[in-house]
């Protein structure tokens, strides 16, 4: 959404001009957690810690527009995703696609004596184990997910350092929800019945965060004269290039796209970990660690894609247990896990691209650290005793 000057106004001005309703108003002011449902959320809770929640402006996805909240600590990313978007928005907005919400199930089967024939047979009792696991997941099927898939693969042979190993997968739909707990639960019942056929031990039985079946991949395209010039069109092609050649840079690259990532999926409630997980054995899924956006010259225009793991809910999980979290889906206005892992690639590819174009034409601290001194002018370590900042400090 557009909203010039928007950064200008006051906190009370921002609440009103995207027109927070006082219920919200008042969750916002506490960080929407209170001490007794944190108690229930975690283990040893002694209190709450807080973060900024800003909104990023000028977001258009798949021809949408959407305000999108962000919720961490660091300066400039907030407007860093928003300048980035209003330049992509010139060039007709973000592109998103996601594929089915499908997450695996890992069922680790240890101590096979024939992995070969113990393959062979999971493979031929296909159909009675995804019987078995869809009479298991109802509540699923009547939303219209439910397994989809089971496959079966040899990690290690008898003779060898870890013995017979096998690893079955079995690949769940899981619609809105980030299917955690649906394919675990799946996991553990499944796992005597692929013990007893592959005549072997059940080891690990749990999600992979590898989940390249749930891929979402994003577009972006900025017109030259809105970027300001061939020169910082060139030079962010060449930030991308270097990130393709590079690791340690490939790294940094893609730290710049978790920046708008996570901090998406932190506002809404998601497992950033997960994601973070996936995001970095997906850029490293060929043997060498890639960069999850790239970066090129499309006509006369820049043009960056990127792709990425994302099991992502917008049901289940933290967002049952935090208030915060069900305002931000509201805000963002998504109808389903697909669009908002949509908007949470999109500002990923906003966060990259604004950080390529200060890397390639200012550098990066002229803008950043001028906020980061912002943030930092107000006393840091207020409330805790001297003793503490004294231990902190250390
Ligand atoms: C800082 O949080 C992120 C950057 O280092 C990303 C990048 O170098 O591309 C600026």
């Amino acid at each position: 959404m557009r909203i010039p000057g928007f950064y200008r106004l006051s906190i009370e001005e921002r609440r009103a001009r995207v027109e927070l309703s006082p219920q919200a108003r008042a969750l916002l002011d506490g960080g929407g957690l209170d001490l007794e449902t944190a108690d229930r959320m975690i283990e040893n809770v002694v209190g709450l810690y807080a973060l900024p929640l800003g909104l990023a402006l000028n977001f258009q996805v798949n021809g949408r527009d959407r305000l999108v909240p962000m919720a961490i600590e660091e300066p400039s990313v907030v407007a860093a995703a928003s300048n980035a978007a209003r330049l992509v928005r010139a060039g007709g907005g973000f592109r998103a696609e996601a594929d089915p919400p499908v997450m695996t199930a890992q069922v680790q089967l240890v101590a096979v004596a024939d992995p070969e024939t113990a393959v062979a047979r999971i493979a031929e009792e296909k159909a009675a184990i995804l019987a078995e696991a869809e009479a298991l997941s109802q509540r699923l099927r009547e939303r219209g997910g439910g397994p989809r898939d089971v496959s079966v693969r040899v990690l290690s042979r008898p003779g060898e350092p870890d013995g017979g190993v096998i690893v079955v997968g079995i690949d769940v739909d899981c619609r809105d929800a980030m299917g955690a707990n649906l394919v675990n639960s799946l996991a553990e019942a499944l796992a005597p019945r692929l013990a007893l056929l592959a005549g072997a031990r059940p080891g690990l039985r749990i999600l992979s965060n590898l989940a390249d079946r749930r891929c979402v991949r994003v577009a972006a395209r900025v017109p030259l004269d809105v970027l300001g010039g061939p020169e910082v069109r060139d030079g962010i092609v060449a930030a991308s290039r270097f990130a393709e050649l590079d690791p340690y840079r490939a790294a940094t690259h893609n730290k710049g796209i978790m920046n708008g990532v996570d901090a998406v999926l932190l506002a809404t409630g998601n497992d950033w970990r997960g994601v973070e997980a996936g995001a970095h054995a997906y850029a490293a899924r060929d043997g060498r660690y890639r960069p999850l956006a790239v970066w090129r010259v499309d006509g006369n225009d820049l043009a960056g894609r990127l792709e990425l793991p994302m099991a992502v809910g917008t049901v289940g999980g933290a967002l049952r247990a935090h208030p915060c979290a069900r305002l931000a889906l509201e805000i963002l206005g998504v109808a389903s896990a697909a669009e908002l892992g949509c908007v949470v690639a999109a500002a990923g590819l906003a966060t990259n691209l604004a950080a390529l174009r200060a890397l390639a034409t200012d550098g990066i601290q002229r803008g950043h650290m001028s906020l980061h001194a912002r943030a930092t002018a107000r006393p840091a370590a207020a409330g805790a005793s001297p003793s503490i900042t004294r231990e902190v400090s250390k």
